[in-house]
């Protein structure tokens, strides 16, 4: 089973320093058996295209963009379209991610929009969502992104969603004034989105406050298939390390379904 481990750079890293990174990643992974682990990495558009060169000989990390606008091309002054983004060398793209949501006016239509534009140029929409602290605490999680991500991906059929990508985010766990959260707090929204779309997109994402200390706790939650993941990425070293512990995780997991599968043999 797949194993995703991404992140977003936000609005950091210089053209230098995204290169050094993607290069950095390229020779660290030369010859590495990653097992199911699958990398990505979202750079600020300015480095989209530069990254993905610097991926070109590691084709197994996907690239993506944080943003891209729903129509094609046009008079839309400051935005990319998908078709750019793309030509670029993106594979993903990031929607409806809460600071966009908070700064810059994404609403469930323009994200909705923007999931269907990104699907029908092929890639990969990364569909994120998460609730307040104020819903958390009143114990809405749960039905909260299951709202969101109803509205974003209404009227898509099942082959579109299985190309879909869901990250839950809880807006009270993302960033510098983030609370990491607990794994006891992710069972209640990850049940809830593992019910309803966990056999029917490509996978469910946890983020907000991944570090080196509860990576590995997160991977093991029910229904998370992967992380993305800001601050302890944005330094190769930590982006590293948290390959390596999704990879423990995916092998360790393998092993327990190998063991289940022995088992029911045995009693056979
Ligand atoms: P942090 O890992 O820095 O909390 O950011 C998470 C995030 O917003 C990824 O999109």
């Amino acid at each position: 089973m797949t194993v995703w481990v991404g992140t977003s750079w936000k609005m950091n890293k210089t053209l230098a320093e995204a290169t050094d990174w993607a290069r950095g990643l390229a020779e660290a992974l030369a010859g590495r058996d990653l097992g199911d682990v699958q990398p990505f990495v979202i750079p600020p558009a300015t480095a989209i295209a530069a990254v993905a060169q610097a991926l070109a000989e590691e084709p197994r990390v996907l690239v993506g963009a944080q943003n891209a606008h729903w129509a094609e091309a046009g008079a839309w002054t400051g935005e990319v379209s998908v078709p750019q983004v793309a030509d670029a060398g993106a594979r993903i793209v990031e929607i409806g991610h809460s600071e966009r949501r908070e700064h810059f006016g994404e609403t469930d239509e323009t994200v909705r929009a923007k999931v269907a534009a990104t699907l029908a140029h092929g890639l990969v929409p990364l569909l994120c969502v998460g609730e307040p602290a104020e819903v958390q605490a009143a114990g809405g999680s749960g039905a909260h992104v299951l709202g969101q991500v109803e509205r974003a991906l209404a009227g898509l059929e099942a082959e579109q969603l299985s190309r879909v990508l869901i990250a839950y985010e809880p807006i009270w766990a993302i960033g510098e004034h983030g609370r990491p959260a607990t794994v006891a707090e992710l069972a209640e929204p990850f049940a809830a989105l593992g019910a309803h779309w966990g056999s029917r997109v490509a996978g469910l994402l946890y983020g907000g406050s991944v570090n080196l200390d509860n990576a590995a706790d997160l991977l093991g939650i029910d229904h998370v298939d992967g992380l993305f993941v800001g601050r302890t990425a944005w330094r190769l070293e930590g982006y590293l390390r948290l390959l390596e512990i999704a990879r423990s995780a995916e092998a360790a997991r393998a092993r327990t379904i190998n063991d289940e599968n022995d088992d029911k043999e045995k009693v056979k």
